[in-house]
């Protein structure tokens, strides 16, 4: 449960960066001799048509928070994704701040870690969850099961996780993972407890409703996580007609 934002002081500098990539996300190689990561997506996912969905899907908003206590830019979460067939989600794009919670809160850089997560104590060096506002989860607590599924669209990738934690700052801020998924998705940009990735151009999409199997108190089933994420993403990959 942190906030942190090398955006703070840049915010506008952070902005203007942030609005082209909105356009066309970035598409370049990743280093050679880099493996995927254990909970990225099947490479038949069509992540350029799924991110571009998102970005225009904009209807249907449930809530608005501010990605940095600045509150220079305002992350919308949109609905418009829960009706959809045979899958339902709902989304918003931030920066990503990270979380350095569980048994490992001394990480570099964090001044604010906890040794429990909302659920339980889970490991963010070993688990790829997120973190949501805690208002928000608590006004959509209907939509939105303790530890649901999500899909995180970064850099041209996607990798999944799991909502295991709340912000319950000042002001609540929405953009946040573990730090294992901060350095999965942005393995140069020098990820730890004090310093994130301060683009909104991160897509954030939860499916509420879809809980993986095998979540511990400290670290999850990866294999688990990965076979319900590739199959939520397939069916929302249909519905949209991509
Ligand atoms: C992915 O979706 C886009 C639509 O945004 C489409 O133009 C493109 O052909 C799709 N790519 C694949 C590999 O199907
Ligand atoms: C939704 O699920 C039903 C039953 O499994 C199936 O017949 C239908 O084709 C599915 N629709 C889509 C868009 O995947």
């Amino acid at each position: 449960m942190k906030f942190l934002s090398s955006c703070i002081f840049v915010n506008l500098l952070c902005m203007a960066l942030a609005l082209p990539s909105y356009m066309s996300p970035r598409s370049h190689k990743k280093a050679p001799g880099v493996p995927p990561a254990s909970f990225s997506a099947d490479p038949s996912i069509n992540v350029t048509g799924i991110y571009a969905a998102a970005l225009a899907s904009n209807t249907d908003m449930l809530a608005s928070y501010p990605t940095t206590p600045g509150r220079k830019f305002i992350a919308n979460i949109y609905g418009d994704w829960q009706n959809l067939e045979n899958v339902s989600a709902f989304h918003f794009m931030a920066n990503m701040d990270v979380d350095c919670d569980g048994p490992k809160e001394h990480c570099k850089g964090n001044r604010d870690g906890q040794p429990l997560t909302s659920f339980g104590a889970l490991d963010a060096t070993q688990v790829p969850y997120f973190v949501l506002p805690e208002r928000f989860t608590r006004e959509f607590k209907s939509i939105l099961k303790d530890n649901a599924l999500g899909a995180i669209i970064c850099d041209s990738q996607i990798v999944y996780g799991i909502y295991g934690d709340q912000n319950a700052d000042r002001p609540e801020v929405i953009g946040e993972a573990s730090i294992l998924i901060g350095q999965t998705c942005f393995p140069n940009g020098q990820m730890n407890g004090g310093n994130g990735h301060s683009k909104n151009d991160v897509a954030y999409i939860v499916f509420g409703s879809t809980v993986p199997p095998g979540i511990g108190r400290r670290t999850i089933d990866i294999q688990a996580l990965k076979e319900i994420g590739d199959s939520q993403m397939k069916l929302l990959q249909t519905a949209l007609g991509l």
